[in-house]
């Protein structure tokens, strides 16, 4: 950590990173999340998160310290996370979905083009929009270098899916 570097005091929210990309690696994480939960005891941090984990590992990282997030690989075709993300509003705790648009290999569906087609939208917008819509604790973290598309992506949040569109998209994930 580099509190200097960064010219900071505290850093806000620092995430636990566990396992790997496409699913969580299972294991304890008890040893390096109680070093957090002892930083931010200290100061140093002022929230902490989780990134890459199980829902056993969030429940063992919520027994040391409290945790204000979870980020982990979610969006429209990706859903191994159902229930997580389901647990994480019920619970009070953000949940930051990694790949949203599908990352290194971006979202491709013909629904998703359907649908974005129908609304007036872009298919990015959709699978945002459509994320949104599944929790109230989801916040979206979508990467660009684009101007454009970074006001493309906020003026998702602006889009209205409709019951029958919702259906179409939670099918592409059901696959
Ligand atoms: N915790 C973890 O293990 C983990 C792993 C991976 C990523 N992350 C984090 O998760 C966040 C999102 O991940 P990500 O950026 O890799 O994946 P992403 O948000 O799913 O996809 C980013 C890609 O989508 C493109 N894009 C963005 N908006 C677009 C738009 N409106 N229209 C067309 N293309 C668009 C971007 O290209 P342009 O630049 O051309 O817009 C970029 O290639 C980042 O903050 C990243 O650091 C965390």
């Amino acid at each position: 950590m580099h509190l200097k570097h960064l010219g900071l005091e505290t850093l806000d929210v620092v995430n636990l990173r566990v396992g790997g990309l496409e699913r969580p690696t299972p294991g304890s994480i008890a040893e390096p999340f109680t070093v957090l939960a002892e930083l931010r005891r200290q100061g140093l941090i002022r929230h902490l998160g989780v990134s890459n984990v199980s829902a056993e590992q969030l429940t063992e990282a919520r027994s040391i310290a409290q945790v204000v997030c979870v980020q982990n690989n979610y969006n429209v075709a990706t859903r191994n996370d159902r229930e997580l993300v389901d647990r994480c509003a019920r619970e009070g705790i953000a949940y930051t979905p990694f790949f949203p648009l599908g990352g290194f290999t971006p979202l491709q569906s013909a629904v998703l083009d359907a649908v974005a087609a129908r609304l007036g939208a872009s298919p990015r917008q959709v699978a945002l929009a459509w994320l949104l819509l599944h929790s109230a604790t989801i916040l979206l973290i979508p990467g660009t270098s684009s101007v454009a598309h970074l006001r493309e992506n906020i003026a998702a949040t602006n889009i209205k899916l409709p019951a029958d569109a919702v259906d179409e998209l939670d099918r592409i994930g059901a696959r």
